[in-house]
């Protein structure tokens, strides 16, 4: 197969760094919460604009644009960032932190945004010399349910034209800068929301036998529903259920009259996450009718798996190890936390990939969703790097013509 001059590419985010580090900056210092990323939405429409990029709004604040390549327009091809903060007061102490308070990118997407503006401008200026079409999407709150992915879907994003697949990528502050990872096949978990009610009846501590007592009977149901896990899961297909909340207010002497819990329900499974939905309600249920209490088990649905095209991530992971070297490319395993990624992973192949940020040195360490989170910048420049490298890579696959590489040389 015909292959870009990587040297050029890395040339080319060389030259942009300064300015995507500017861009990430500018959105780190005013960060906007899920739907409500208006400033941020006006920023990229700007930033894109000013690269003679046509864009449209879709999903509110969400922002789909295509470059059109001069050589033609097949094949269609997406590249994917979310928009969102989180609601957490920053307290990294960098001279670009966030302006509201309340607020954080303390998940990185600054970076993504910043990283597919930067990849945009090259991808834009090199459209004299391919064929295809790159869409990009910029979704707003893939932080909250539904979640932005799912609305942008609902309203087209992966239609007229249909990209033949979907690429995104996210920061991971546990892979040093300068290396990318990738997880085949089923790689994120889905995330269902858990709410219990359980009511009793409450009274004095003194005299339980007068009372239905919802602490005892919660007790007994949060371990009696570990079952699930452990008796009904497929061993081979990791599954997590965890209550993080759990309201009892009565007091010393004082039995309350009911119990609130709330939880997190994660697996890899589609078929055995709704069978395992069925199975914790029936189990709350029967276990707390038959102490005395009635139950109120909801679930609210959240992000499927996310499942990453086996047959594209070898292909990913051959333009990875072209641009960064084998030793660079990781294979991370799954994780169990949940992306609105997902979504496209069930519309159209797609590959959802990690870039490392992480620096030990620096002192970049701390998680993703925590205060103290931040990123090595120098990660930015292979973000963008890689990015271009494996949209006109895909784009040379999929269409197998021409692609005027003699002006990508230096
Ligand atoms: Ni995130």
């Amino acid at each position: 197969m015909e292959k870009i001059p990587i040297l050029t590419i890395k040339q080319q985010a060389r030259l942009n760094r300064e300015s995507i580090i500017a861009e990430r900056r500018y959105l780190h210092n005013n960060p906007e919460l899920s739907f409500k990323e208006i400033n941020t939405s006006a920023y990229i429409k700007q930033q894109l604009t000013g690269a003679g990029i046509a864009w449209k709004q879709q999903a509110g604040t969400g922002i789909t644009a295509e470059i059109h390549g001069g050589l033609g327009s097949s094949p269609v091809i997406a590249l994917r960032s979310d928009m969102d903060a989180l609601p957490i007061t920053e307290n990294t102490g960098v001279e670009y932190q966030s302006l509201n308070a309340g607020v954080m990118h303390a998940c990185g997407h600054d970076a993504h945004m910043a990283i597919l503006l930067g990849a945009a401008r090259i991808l834009q200026s090199m459209r004299d010399d391919f064929s295809g079409t790159i869409k990009l999407i910029f979704q707003p709150a893939e932080e909250k349910l539904p979640g932005g992915a799912k609305e942008m879907i609902n309203e087209g994003v992966l239609l007229n034209p249909v990209p033949k697949v979907v690429f995104g990528q996210h920061v991971r502050p546990d892979l040093p800068a300068g290396k990318v990872g990738i997880c085949k096949g089923l790689s994120m978990a889905s995330m269902d929301e858990i709410f219990v009610k359980i009511t009793g009846k409450g009274g004095h501590a003194a005299q339980p036998n007068t009372v239905i007592d919802p602490v005892s009977i919660a007790a007994q149901l949060i371990v009696a529903m570990q079952q699930v896990v452990s008796r009904f899961a497929d061993p081979l297909t990791p599954t997590v259920l965890s209550f993080g909340k759990l309201i009892a207010n009565g007091a010393i002497n004082i039995i309350p009259d009911e119990v609130l819990m709330e939880g997190t329900f994660r697996t890899f499974d589609e078929t055995w996450r709704y069978e395992a939905h069925k199975k914790m309600k029936l189990l709350a249920e029967h276990l707390v009718s038959s102490m005395g209490g009635r139950c109120e088990f909801t679930i609210n649905s959240g992000y499927p798996s996310l499942h990453n095209d086996e047959q594209l991530c070898d292909t990913w992971m051959q333009y990875a190890t072209d641009y960064l070297g084998e030793e660079n490319v990781i294979n991370t395993g799954k994780w169990m936390a949940s992306e609105d990624f997902a979504y496209y992973s069930h519309n159209r192949p797609s590959v959802f990939y990690y870039l490392g940020v992480g620096n030990e040195e620096k002192h970049i360490t701390a998680p993703l969703h925590s205060s103290n989170f931040n990123i090595d910048e120098d990660a930015l420049e292979i973000g963008v790097g890689l990015m271009v490298y494996i949209a006109l890579q895909e784009l040379i696959h999929h269409s197998k013509t021409l692609i005027n590489t003699n002006s990508f040389s230096l």
